[in-house]
């Protein structure tokens, strides 16, 4: 229903606002509206962040024979100004979502689509993720990465590093504490997520797969790392597959000092059991989303990858200042973007492939999935314990919920129209 006129909005509003108890009584049940009124239940979800990205998987998935993304373009409202449509194959089996780049952006889209009425994304397999800065002791430029945890590294207390005291590591330390190494102990629910160990091993599996891009010029800066001896060993070889971990931040930190700072945090966050590998900013956002959607359950927790590739180092070679690092081009970009629709195009054939025989039921996680408070259930692994007590979180009642979403909606409609 629409309204054609300033009065008509205004009785509706009313309508909404004084709104009988027939209003609130609709039944919560997603009405799902997309493709051609039929239902899209993508098999894959791709998240990308920007541009190059959400390319660079297109432009793999169609060399691998896995289909277009821009065969069939969706409207949908809350999704970011520069990506306002999710793009999907014709047959609408994977569908991508950019979200823009920085935790909010991330957060807001992700959310967007999670409570849109076009999708029924309850079997979906999410691969969220993009290019990322890569940590020379696991991985290097054009390196693929499949995370476990995720880690928001910089949420914390930070003095400048000149105002630290003495005997700080890090001007850096958690929520709650006195300083670096402790574990926070005022928590926000976002810092740590770990994802299934399982779905990670088979889309390994599957990335492994895939002819990775390198270049001369990336192989140029990847030699620098060699005079600094084992410890960066890693960087100096070619692209590979790996699984270590991310670390997220809006702050696009760079430098040696920063970097084993927020490993430290990574190692204590984690309890011992993440290691990061790759700095982005993006991906706690969308799992806490993923996590929120879980509990409604508009989505499965259980169906969620983190894949990042290197475009350039967390922290300088030998010889080599932070911020001489940080301007100068580590020509890693195309080869991480290339890298990342190369692995990705493979994971997602492997899905489809084994939709059947697998992928529909799913994989069953063995280690703890969620996030921090144990909202999905289950007690993680890291952090104080549940604060579900185990059995996690119930979903919202649901009848309000989509009554209330209507009244908003058409709320806000009239304050446009009047503005106009
Ligand atoms: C769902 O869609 C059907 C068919 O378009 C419509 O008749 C029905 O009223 C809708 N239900 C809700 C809850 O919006
Ligand atoms: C998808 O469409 C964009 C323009 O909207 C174009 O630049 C791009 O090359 C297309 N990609 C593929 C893989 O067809
Ligand atoms: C969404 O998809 C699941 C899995 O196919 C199905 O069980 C469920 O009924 C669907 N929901 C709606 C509202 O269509
Ligand atoms: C730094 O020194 C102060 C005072 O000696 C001590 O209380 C504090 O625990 C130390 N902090 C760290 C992080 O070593
Ligand atoms: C880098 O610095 C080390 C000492 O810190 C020195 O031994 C080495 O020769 C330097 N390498 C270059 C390429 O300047
Ligand atoms: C993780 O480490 C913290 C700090 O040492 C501790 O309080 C907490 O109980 C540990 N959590 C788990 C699940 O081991
Ligand atoms: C956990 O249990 C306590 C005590 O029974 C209860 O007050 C609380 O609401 C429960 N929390 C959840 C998330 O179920």
């Amino acid at each position: 229903m629409r309204c054609l006129s300033y009065w008509a909005t205004i009785a509706l509003q009313l309508f909404c606002h004084l709104g009988p108890a027939t209003a609130v009584a609709v039944p919560r049940q997603k009405n799902y509206t997309g493709g051609n009124g039929g239902i899209i239940a993508p098999k894959v979800f791709i998240i990308s962040m920007f541009e190059p990205e959400s390319e660079a998987w297109k432009t793999s998935m169609v060399e691998s024979g896995t289909g277009n993304l821009n065969d069939s373009k969706i409207d949908m409202p809350g999704l970011s100004m520069l990506y306002p449509q999710v793009l999907c194959t014709a047959d609408h089996s994977v569908c991508q979502l950019t979200a823009g780049e920085g935790e909010i952006n991330a957060a807001a889209s992700a959310m967007a689509l999670v409570l849109s009425d076009k999708f029924n994304l309850t079997q979906t397999y999410f691969a969220v993720g993009g290019i990322a800065g890569v940590n020379p002791k696991y991985s290097t430029l054009g390196g693929v990465a499949l995370s476990r945890y995720v880690i928001q590294v910089t949420l914390q207390y930070e003095l400048d590093a000149r105002e630290k005291p003495d005997n700080f590591s890090t001007g850096y330390f958690a929520y709650g504490t006195e300083g670096p190494s402790e574990y926070p102990a005022s928590i926000y629910g976002t810092e740590v997520f770990e994802v299934n160990d399982a779905l990670r091993d088979a889309a390994y599996g599957f990335a492994q797969k895939a002819e990775l891009s390198d270049s001369p010029a990336v192989a140029e800066y990847r030699a620098k790392y060699r005079e600094a001896g084992a410890e960066y060993a890693a960087a100096t070889e070619l692209p590979t597959v790996v699984k270590c971990d991310t670390a997220t931040s809006d702050v696009y930190y760079t430098g040696t000092l920063l970097s084993e700072a927020f490993e430290a945090v990574s190692q204590v966050w984690t309890n011992g059991t993440g290691e990061y590998c790759m700095s982005a900013q993006e991906d706690n956002a969308v799992l806490e989303v993923l996590v929120r959607g879980a509990i409604q359950g508009l989505v499965d927790f259980s169906r969620v990858l983190v894949i990042r590739t290197g475009s350039d180092f967390d922290r300088p070679p030998p010889n080599v200042t932070a911020y001489q690092h940080l301007l100068e081009d580590q020509n890693g970009f195309s080869t991480a973007v290339a890298n990342l629709g190369k692995a990705g195009a493979e994971i997602v054939r492997g899905i489809l492939q084994g939709w059947e025989q697998t992928f529909q039921t799913g994989i069953k996680p063995t280690n703890y999935i969620g996030d921090i408070f144990g909202s999905l259930g289950g007690q993680p692994d890291f952090g104080p314990g549940s604060q579900a007590n185990g059995t996690g979180y119930a979903a919202a009642p649901v009848q309000r919920r989509a009554a209330q979403m209507r009244t908003r909606g058409y709320r806000g409609a009239s304050v446009v129209r009047r503005r106009i």
